[in-house]
């Protein structure tokens, strides 16, 4: 509490804004808001429920919660006067985004910061499905290995091979240098929004219609935000024009793949391998998939560096400690009329 010297009347109590934060994140990123907030966390180490939600929020000021956080409009209903929603990610498909602009709350994310932490673990995905190194793995440490063998887990060539990026923002483009620069790729990607030219030109790479990407890459890797248009976009059919020795990779969100048609493609040899960091029902798979050997699978990790999550939690309290001050917050989402909303300090 801060207390504000007052001549004529003696001492006025300022009150520090409060913020609910529903899950421990790093300490930077706590710290920060501790300066200028009364900060509450979730004591458990687990999703909360909505209702646990709902009673966080209940009196605050300011809400900071992850991707595993369902905001939708009965949560946003229940604090009409938070003064922002600060995600804990790039993508805010957990958010109800269009029920907090219609109640002028701004919502606000991390962009830019694991760019290329993500980059980086769709390039091991692909690497570790290419050559087969978790079966390699599991095979050894099963004592199987009994000596060098001309057939011996065969796994796929990466250099020089071709590369098919779906959604060239941020992040499919950090993928593409690495491609192009690291293991002379050849990179073709589709974006919804057309061709880029100034991205032909740096990295060689050309543009391709939807299903001709499918039909020509030898790895294919999602990197389009989960919306109505991007749900269930790789399914029964586009599993149908890939190559059988294709790989498909995933760290965007889960349910841009129908997650029960890419099953039923490992399991027929319609496509070679998949490396999943994603889920459609998280953290559940959909049946078959662990079973295998062909899915790499690993838990939601794009992120997951000491650093990039360090970034990512001040990058978020630099959000709250704005809104809550009333200004602009640096990482807005969503279009809120100033005039209407409810900021006052
Ligand atoms: C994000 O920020 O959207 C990532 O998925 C977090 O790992």
């Amino acid at each position: 509490m801060k207390y504000l010297k007052n001549n004529k009347k003696g001492v006025i109590k300022i009150k520090k804004p409060k913020v609910f934060v529903t899950r421990e994140i790093p300490k930077p990123g706590l710290d920060l808001l501790r300066k200028f907030c009364e900060v509450e966390v979730n004591s458990h180490d687990r999703v909360l429920t909505k209702q646990e939600i709902i009673k966080g929020i209940k009196g605050k000021d300011a809400l900071l919660c992850l991707l595993t956080d369902n905001i939708d409009e009965e949560i946003i209903a229940s604090n009409p006067n938070l003064k922002v929603i600060a995600n804990y990610a790039v993508g805010y498909n957990n958010i109800d985004v269009s029920s907090a602009t219609k109640y002028s709350i701004p919502v606000t994310n991390t962009p830019g910061v694991l760019t290329d932490t993500t980059a980086d673990l769709t390039f091991s995905l692909l690497m570790c499905a290419a050559r087969r190194l978790v079966e390699s793995d599991k095979f050894m440490r099963a004592g199987k290995y009994k000596g060098w063998g001309p057939m011996l887990m065969l796994g796929h060539e990466i250099t020089g091979k071709t590369i098919g990026i779906i959604g060239l923002g941020r992040i499919g483009s950090a993928v593409a240098k690495r491609a192009v620069n690291g293991f002379n790729m050849k990179v073709i990607y589709y974006e919804h929004d057309g061709p880029k030219p100034e991205v032909d030109k740096a990295l060689g790479a050309r543009y391709a219609d939807f299903d001709q990407l499918l039909k020509e890459a030898d790895f294919i890797t999602l990197h389009v935000p989960l919306n109505d248009q991007t749900k269930h976009m790789i399914s029964t059919k586009e599993f149908g024009l890939m190559k059988n020795t294709a790989i498909l990779i995933n760290t965007s969100r889960g349910p841009v793949i129908n997650e029960k048609a890419l099953v039923e493609a490992l399991k027929k040899g319609k496509i070679a391998g998949a490396a999943l960091d994603v889920y459609e029902e998280e953290p559940a798979m959909a049946p078959g998939l662990k079973e295998l050997d062909n899915a790499l699978i690993v838990p939601h990790v794009g992120s997951a560096t000491i650093e990039t999550r360090t970034k990512m939690a001040t990058m978020a309290a630099e959000n709250v400690v704005a809104a809550v001050q009333c200004k602009v917050p640096p990482n807005l989402v969503n279009r809120v009329s100033l005039e209407q909303w409810k900021c006052k300090i």
